[in-house]
């Protein structure tokens, strides 16, 4: 059999990534948390509650758990509403509470990444119409900026905001995040919105901090035509266009352009210092009669994929390297910002895992600047509408008495961000039925 070890560059970021939300706890004084106290919004009604309990201190132990498994950097997002709980509000101790947490990464010889938006915002600002009203903008900088002065010491890679074109098409067009509306040109306007709060944090930040890299973090998805209609050419373009496409291309042109709305930005030209790329997967899309606000398109898998546990997903590296010579076009350095899967068996995770660390080398050998790679995730989270139906944690949690179990997935990635390689030794020990894919 072919030996071999693929490696990554000196320096290279290794790490998972996670959200204020997903982990904290007790975060009620969010939209998300109303939302899901409203029977029918999530899988089996189930709740966020407790969470992984980061709030009550439980970072501390998972901390540990990265860094034991070698992992040299932790990407975690903070939570507006807890920041500023009412708009003439700033909560002191809840920044207290993060920057002990950024202590915490140092003292174990971890980089943080601060996410500033992940999908949650507070419930003054939802009842003043969210991210549709462009108020937002400066209120966005506002938060921002009392983020950057209570943390920057302790942090300089800042993402802005996570995945805009999901929160976009959550929010506003599938209707399964809050305010849960389904209106295309609303969904369009807090894209453009998004650009410009961006825009002006990114100033914020280079303001209080020249030396920061400040990017935002997209979900990049492939769209291919799944069947002979010529629709369907048009529908993958035009899914591409805006879901992919509108808001990096913004921040790189200041021009705003989207099929039903064309802006100009000007002020958010040039305001990524890196690409932030979440990938997990990629969509056929197949004519849909019935499926008029999707643009008579339904998404599918082809029928021999490589499906996670709940079909959620297809174990698609090809997808990957696609989604980062996407990113690479915008000449900047990139960050894997997130990539992971739902199994709670922890058998497809060890594949995929595998699979995408390895697609991911063939990039860098391409001398594509990728600079780091976080997991999602370290520990079972709070899957937003699916609840806790789906567990995408290297470590499985049991929410009810907040036990964790190591997953095999764990070791592997320890030894992944250990040795910062791949070899041909783990995965015939992690995942010997892919061998002859990696090694012909
Ligand atoms: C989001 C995460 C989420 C993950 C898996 C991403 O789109 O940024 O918050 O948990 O997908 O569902």
């Amino acid at each position: 059999m072919p030996k071999g070890t693929f490696n990554f560059p000196d320096n290279f970021l290794w790490g998972t990534a996670t959200a204020a939300h997903q982990v904290e706890g007790g975060n009620s004084n969010n939209d998300f948390w109303a939302w899901e106290q409203e029977p029918g919004h999530i899988i089996n009604d189930d709740k966020s509650g407790a969470a992984c309990e980061w709030w009550a201190g439980r970072w501390r132990e998972d901390f540990d758990r990265a860094q034991e498994t070698h992992q040299n950097a932790h990407r975690l997002s903070v939570e507006w509403a807890r920041i500023q709980p009412a708009p003439d509000m700033w909560d002191e101790t809840a920044l207290e509470r993060y920057r002990q947490m950024l202590l915490g990464l140092k003292e174990r010889g971890m980089t943080a990444m601060i996410t500033l938006h992940h999908f949650t915002n507070p419930i003054w600002l939802a009842e003043m119409g969210g991210w549709e009203n462009e108020e937002v903008v400066p209120l966005f900088a506002e938060y921002t900026r009392k983020v950057v002065e209570a943390l920057g010491a302790h942090c300089r890679l800042w993402v802005t905001i996570n995945e805009p074109n999901v929160y976009m098409s959550a929010a506003y067009l599938g209707g399964i995040f809050p305010p849960g509306k389904k209106d295309l040109k609303l969904e369009v306007q807090v894209l453009a919105n998004m650009a410009k709060a961006h825009a002006a944090a990114y100033e914020v930040i280079h303001t209080l901090q020249p030396e920061a890299q400040v990017g935002a973090a997209i979900h990049w998805r492939g769209f291919t035509p799944g069947d002979r209609n010529p629709l369907m050419r048009i529908s993958a373009r035009q899914h591409h266009q805006l879901f992919n496409e509108a808001f990096s291309r913004t921040l790189e042109t200041g021009k705003f352009d989207s099929p039903v709305l064309k802006q100009e930005i000007p002020e958010a030209k040039g305001t990524q210092d890196f690409i932030g790329l979440n990938y997990y997967t990629r969509d056929y899309l197949r004519f849909a009669p019935n499926q008029r606000a999707e643009g008579y398109t339904e998404r599918f898998f082809k029928p021999d994929a490589d499906l996670s546990e709940r079909g959620f997903l297809a174990n698609d590296p090809e997808g990957f390297k696609q989604a980062i010579r996407w990113a690479n076009q915008f000449h900047k350095p990139i960050y894997i910002t997130e990539n992971g899967c739902e199994d709670s068996q922890d058998d497809f995770r060890r594949r995929y895992l595998i699979e995408h660390i390895h697609a991911m080398w063939r990039m860098v050998n391409f001398n594509i600047p990728i600079k780091g790679y976080f997991h999602w995730t370290l520990v079972d989270n709070f899957e937003w509408e699916r609840g806790w139906s789906q567990r995408f944690g290297l470590w499985e949690l049991d929410p009810q008495t907040q036990i964790r179990t190591k997953r095999k997935s764990a070791d592997l990635y320890a030894e992944i961000c250990r040795t910062d390689s791949l070899s041909s030794e783990m995965v015939e020990k992690y995942a010997p039925e892919v061998y002859t894919k990696i090694f012909p």
